[in-house]
């Protein structure tokens, strides 16, 4: 008859081992949870700096005077814009006129995959300037733009879709009018693609672009 508490003995610390277990588990997971949580924080923080910093670069804050960053539509055109993703694009107003629209498209066909950028347009179509906010390009060789070569996203400014005409909207060795890199045709080649295309979409969507509302979720 003493069999019940001698399995009881044994189980109980068995039980009290599991429920520790389990506690410990828990408190692991609430941790990794958290700290996943800190770094996309983390992460969508930087990102925003980075483009905030670009914009800036781009754009004098004396030039606009409404809140550029919430200003923003999104946009899927991946045809010009170079991603099935949702593209934004910002709105510089003054006064409530439109100044500028600054574009967040993909140049898909760089060497190592993907550049993100960012292309300033003013109301007119002319092109304020451009900025590369992301990219794996070969260090010393593809990422030119911000380093020996870094004058070159400068010439973008002022161009238009008809400043140079279409067919010499691409690197001289295409027949076109822009500089390539030193040893690396890719890369330029793809960004003044990019930036063609982001002009072509501008121009078509010019009226759009300024008077969609901001979506209520943003
Ligand atoms: C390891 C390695 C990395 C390269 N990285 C790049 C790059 O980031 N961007 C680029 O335009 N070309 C890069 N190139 C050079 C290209 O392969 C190509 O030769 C160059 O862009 C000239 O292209 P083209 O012959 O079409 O004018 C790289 C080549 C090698 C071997």
């Amino acid at each position: 008859m003493d069999m019940p508490n001698a399995r009881s003995e044994f189980v109980r610390p068995v039980v009290r081992a599991a429920g520790v277990l389990l506690a410990v588990i828990a408190l692991l997971t609430g941790i990794l949870i958290w700290l996943a949580d800190r770094t996309e924080t983390r992460i969508a923080a930087n990102q925003q700096s980075n483009v905030s910093q670009a914009i800036d670069a781009l754009l004098p804050r004396g030039s606009y005077d409404n809140d550029l960053l919430t200003d923003r539509i999104q946009v899927v055109a991946p045809d010009l814009l170079g991603t099935r993703q949702p593209v934004s694009i910002y709105r510089a107003r003054r006064q409530g006129k439109p100044v500028a629209a600054l574009l967040r498209p993909v140049a898909p066909d760089g060497y190592r995959g993907a550049i993100e950028l960012l292309v300033a347009i003013a109301y007119d179509g002319t092109l304020i300037g451009v900025q590369v906010l992301n990219h794996n390009e070969t260090p010393g060789l593809g990422d030119a733009f911000e380093t020996r070569e870094a004058g070159w996203l400068r010439d973008f400014k002022g161009l238009s879709l008809v400043n140079p005409p279409q067919n010499r909207w691409t690197v001289r060795k295409d027949g076109g009018d822009f500089d390539a890199f030193t040893g690396a045709t890719i890369t330029p080649r793809a960004i003044v693609k990019a930036v063609r295309r982001s002009l072509e979409f501008y121009n078509s969507n010019r009226q759009r672009i300024f008077t969609t509302e901001v979506p209520a979720s943003d």
